[in-house]
């Protein structure tokens, strides 16, 4: 399939370096394909440690003027970049489906929520206040808030955009520079945003785009280079401990957002057919595959058998296809090795003593589609149950009590998103307050925006993304003391 796009310009191939479209010192290339058809769409230019340290000298160069710009100056470009994303929708969709798999309509609704990190904070890097401190004597003690310098980014391939302005839109706006790593599966929507950067006026060597089939070699130059002050990283949780250790020779600044767990608590009293809704929405998701996507439905007793059957009549509604056909509610996964690992999990939990009420298989339609599914007869002793599925796999548990389903939902490693369903105002806080997770929702399980701090405690990660908390991610808070006065 020959992608057509309104401009064709926003295809790029090449890494992006210092506002230049280069190739990597080897002239290496790696392939990018569709997940729906398994056809290569392009031939990537492969960087390594090399050029990613050139990039990181380049970008230290180019933040010193950039901190020194006026706020209101680095908004106009921020806000700028933001306004050509929006003007460029569909041809930004569409590069994300046809390299990650997601419908269309999906792939539009992620590029208005990453251009809406953007706005967010081309406005908020307006209002970096500091403090004035009451101070002893003949002394003022003031506090400034600074940029925390270069910042190194690796970003994954379920949200191709929005993970890149999640983290470039903070930093720039804080007056720091960035270069970013995009997932190999999905570089080409990381470059067009670079394309609308430059066209945006985002000065050179600000914002970088270092795509390598070397995650190791990029990553290990990014975490070695003293130049680097902060690394920010979503992915998974073995991967984000590593980078933690290698940052901790030069005591880098870290943001990880890893991996989840979600559980969807439902309780007797919910309105049930919100609770459904809401599980649809968050287990279903670009086809399971975000980290906050429901991973255990735990459902009271009193209003399991009732849930089940209206969740898998919804669920059966849901049309697999590729990301173009226009009545496509669901994709493919990202790719083969990643429906295997879906697959083993189910299979897994059958041989342990789940019931597949529907799905639970891979589909006909190609190599990357696996069925919408859900399992019951599945307890807290079975694998499923710690597992991050990252599949459109939902495994729905049963519980009694109150106390039961906190104890549940904390029995795991991770704490990223959580989900309540329930009208009692009075366990709506004991249960929001009893469980451990840096997000909950509450009869709600579309919760992202810009405008709320996203992140995780226990293995799920640390520092949050979005929000006024955000931006303090990329800042450093300098104390001065003007004595003798
Ligand atoms: C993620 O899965 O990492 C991000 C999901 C979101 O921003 O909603």
């Amino acid at each position: 399939m020959k992608l057509q796009l309104n401009d064709s310009s926003l295809l790029q191939t090449q890494a992006f370096i210092n506002g230049e479209w280069v190739n990597g010192d080897a002239g290496e290339t790696f392939p990018v394909s569709n997940p729906a058809t398994g056809e290569v769409i392009a031939e990537v230019a492969s960087v390594g440690a090399e050029e990613t340290a050139r990039t990181i000298d380049l970008a230290e160069a180019a933040m010193k003027e950039w901190k020194k710009l006026a706020p209101a100056k680095r908004s106009e470009i921020l806000e700028r970049w933001h306004n050509l994303i929006i003007e460029n929708t569909d041809d930004l969709a569409a590069i994300m489906t046809v390299e990650q798999g997601k419908p269309l309509f999906e792939a539009k609704g992620e590029v208005m929520y990453g251009a809406s990190y953007l706005k967010w904070f081309a406005e908020e890097g307006k209002r970096i206040y500091g403090d004035v401190l009451p101070s002893p004597g003949d002394r003022r003690s003031i506090v400034i808030k600074q940029p925390v310098g270069v910042v190194a980014a690796i970003t994954p391939w379920n949200f191709p955009n929005a993970m890149i302005t999640r983290k470039a839109a903070p930093a720039l706006a804080a007056g720091c520079s960035i270069l970013l790593k995009p997932a190999a599966e999905t570089p080409l929507s990381a470059l067009a945003l670079a394309e609308l950067a430059k066209r945006a006026g985002v000065p050179a060597g600000l914002f970088n785009v270092l795509p390598s089939k070397s995650a190791s070699l990029v990553g290990g130059e990014m975490t070695s280079n003293a130049k680097v002050k902060k690394l920010t990283f979503t992915g998974s949780t073995p991967i984000g401990k590593l980078l933690m250790k290698q940052c901790a020779d030069t005591v880098k600044r870290t943001s990880m957002e890893l991996g989840g767990n979600a559980p969807v608590i439902i309780f007797d009293d919910a309105d049930l057919d919100l609770a459904v809704k809401g599980a649809l929405v968050s287990k279903y998701r670009n086809s399971g595959q975000t980290c906050i996507c429901a991973n255990r439905l735990l459902v009271q007793e009193g209003i399991y058998d009732k849930f089940v059957e209206k969740f898998s009549e919804a669920v059966k509604q849901f049309k697999l296809g590729h990301g173009f056909d226009d009545d496509a509610t669901h994709g493919p996964v990202v790719s083969k090795k990643a429906l295997a690992d879906i697959d083993a999990i189910v299979q897994n939990a059958v041989e342990q003593g789940a019931n597949v009420v529907t799905g639970g298989k891979p589909s006909e339609l190609g190599n990357c589609f696996y069925e919408p599914t859900i399992l019951t007869d599945v307890n807290d002793k079975m694998s499923i149950f710690g597992e991050e599925i990252f599949g459109p796999v939902a495994p729905v548990f049963k519980f009694s009590t109150e106390e039961e389903a906190i104890a549940m939902a904390n029995d795991t490693e991770f704490g990223l998103a959580s989900y309540v369903f329930t009208e009692n105002l009075g366990r709506i806080w004991r249960v929001s307050e009893g469980i451990e997770y840096g997000m909950v929702g509450v009869n709600e399980t579309a919760i992202s925006s810009e405008v709320i701090p996203f992140g995780g405690v226990k293995e799920s990660g640390q520092g949050r993304e979005g929000s006024k908390y955000g931006l303090e991610d990329y800042l450093e808070t300098k104390y001065i003391c003007m004595g003798g006065l």
